[in-house]
């Protein structure tokens, strides 16, 4: 089996200057959502006739190391769907009598694999496979149009449908199964003589009943699945569909969602169990999370595993971090790429941590910046830390031993390394090593000056 994805329009509708089948739902280009989908029902190629942006797609495709997987066919004017299949027409195996050329369109995202999978199991060298759907929203689809005996015997676009044709709720999804061996043919015999001049994929329906081919039919019962998306309102529409997907699924793996409606995954989310999420949670990329891990308002997390038992406090934002089990975090914490927290730490609010590998019982409560640091265990960043770890040119590391203190307001000036029970006076600035045991004290010596008066006004 072989799949075509149609992904050449330019999408006037949306009116951008991005492809349209680059716009994301969940996190995702509609069109790496189809091409995920087309390699995951077992492809063993997938052409993409692109157009309009073709070259901004495939830079896009390049960059996820995805696109040499792809047969890229250029369709440089838009001449139609069926002259769409045409471009790819000669990267098809027309010989082998099990081929089957699956079409599906780069701007139907929530097609499912298992949907595909049942209309390719009735599809053979004798059929043509359609997938339809029953619907009163019928306006810009494709009729299916039957015989007496109920027979498909063509499809009719809208502008071209009679009257009486227009009231046909049963309609084309724009996915179909055609035989691999007689695809070519029926491309060579289409005709743009219609009502928008286009070579219309869609008659070759007519073409296979007049050669004696069966046309099959399976009718999607979520129309979700085959909803195509032409403009910003349809996007919105199916990203909060595949939102309350995604989060019912949760729910019922036992997830509580304090709202589902205001839950979003533009990615994939793994919960363990007893997870608690509250409202205006947005997870982005890849994001895992143990068992009892409570996640509080307005957080944001993105490709991060955050242990057992730990806690994300509202408005926290993590990113690229990896969270061990009994830690709390937040409120208000950024957690930068980079950063590795063990169990039991606790980042409080205003504390930023980049590139930071905290130990087990290590805490930072307050207002600090934590940059290229390695900490050990149970040790105390005061409140208004700052980790000076770059020059203007180069970052440097800070390596602090075990039950180290850093005194409020200290500035540590990478290179540097403090050892075991280290201590440092509040307000020091730091920049020589300090050894195990030692108090360092970097800061002037207080003077206070006896009757000296306050300026006053002039
Ligand atoms: C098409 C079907 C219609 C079906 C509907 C479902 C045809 C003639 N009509 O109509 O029966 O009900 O989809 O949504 O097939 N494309 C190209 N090159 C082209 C023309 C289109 O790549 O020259 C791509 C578009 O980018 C899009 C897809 O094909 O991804 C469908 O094209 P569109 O113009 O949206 O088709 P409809 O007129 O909606
Ligand atoms: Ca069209």
């Amino acid at each position: 089996m072989e799949v075509v994805i149609l992904a050449a329009g330019k999408g006037t509708r949306m009116f951008s200057a991005c492809p349209k089948v680059l716009h994301t739902i969940g996190g995702k280009p509609m069109l790496q959502r189809v091409v995920d989908t087309a390699f995951s029902i077992g492809a063993s190629q997938v052409h993409v006739v692109i157009g309009f942006g073709a070259d901004q797609i495939k830079d896009y495709f390049d960059d996820l190391q995805g696109g040499q997987n792809i047969n890229w066919l250029l369709q440089e004017e838009q001449l139609g769907t069926g002259h769409a299949v045409q471009q790819a027409i000669s990267s098809i195996d027309k010989e082998d009598p099990d081929n089957t050329v699956l079409v599906l369109c780069g701007d139907v995202p929530l097609i499912r694999a298992s949907t595909l999978t049942q209309l390719l199991e009735n599809s053979d060298q004798s059929s043509v496979s359609l997938l339809t759907l029953t619907t009163e929203h019928n306006h810009g689809f494709g009729r299916i149009v039957r015989d007496g005996e109920n027979q498909v015997i063509a499809i009719i676009e809208e502008k071209d449908a009679s009257a009486e044709q227009k009231e046909i709720t049963e309609v084309n999804s724009g996915i179909m199964a055609i035989p691999g061996t007689r695809l070519a043919g029926w491309l060579e015999r289409l005709d743009n003589s219609n009502e928008q001049a286009e070579y219309y994929l869609t008659d070759i329906v007519a073409l296979a009943v007049q050669d004696g081919c069966k046309i099959n039919t399976l009718t999607i019962s979520d129309e979700n699945e085959a909803q195509g998306i032409n403009d910003k309102t349809q996007l919105a529409q199916l990203e909060t569909h595949l939102q309350m997907t995604n989060n019912s699924e949760l729910m019922e793996k036992g997830v509580t969602l304090r709202d589902p409606a205001r839950v979003d995954i533009r990615g994939e989310l793994d919960c363990g169990q007893d997870v608690e999420i509250d409202v205006n949670v947005l997870f982005e990329g890849k994001v895992t999370l143990g068992n009892n891990v409570l996640i509080g308002a307005n957080v944001i997390i993105k490709d991060s595993t955050i242990g057992d038992g730990s806690e994300i406090l509202p408005n926290s934002n993590i990113d690229g971090a990896k969270i061990g089990e009994k830690s709390v975090i937040g409120p208000s914490a950024r957690i930068r790429p980079g950063t590795i927290l063990r169990s039991r730490v606790k980042i409080g609010n205003f504390v930023e941590t980049k590139n930071a590998v905290i130990g087990a019982g290590s805490k930072a409560n307050h207002l600090a910046y934590i940059g290229d640091a390695e900490i050990g265990e149970n040790c105390n960043i005061g409140a208004g830390t700052i980790f000076c770890n770059y020059d203007g040119a180069n970052k440097h590391k800070s390596i602090l031993g075990d039950n180290v203190f850093i005194g409020s307001n200290s500035v540590l000036v990478a290179p540097l390394s403090l050892d075991d029970n280290s201590f440092v006076a509040a307000g020091s600035t730091i920049n020589s090593d300090v050894p195990a045991n030692n108090l360092a004290v970097g800061r002037g010596k207080q003077r206070n000056i006896k009757g000296w008066k306050r300026p006053t006004k002039k």
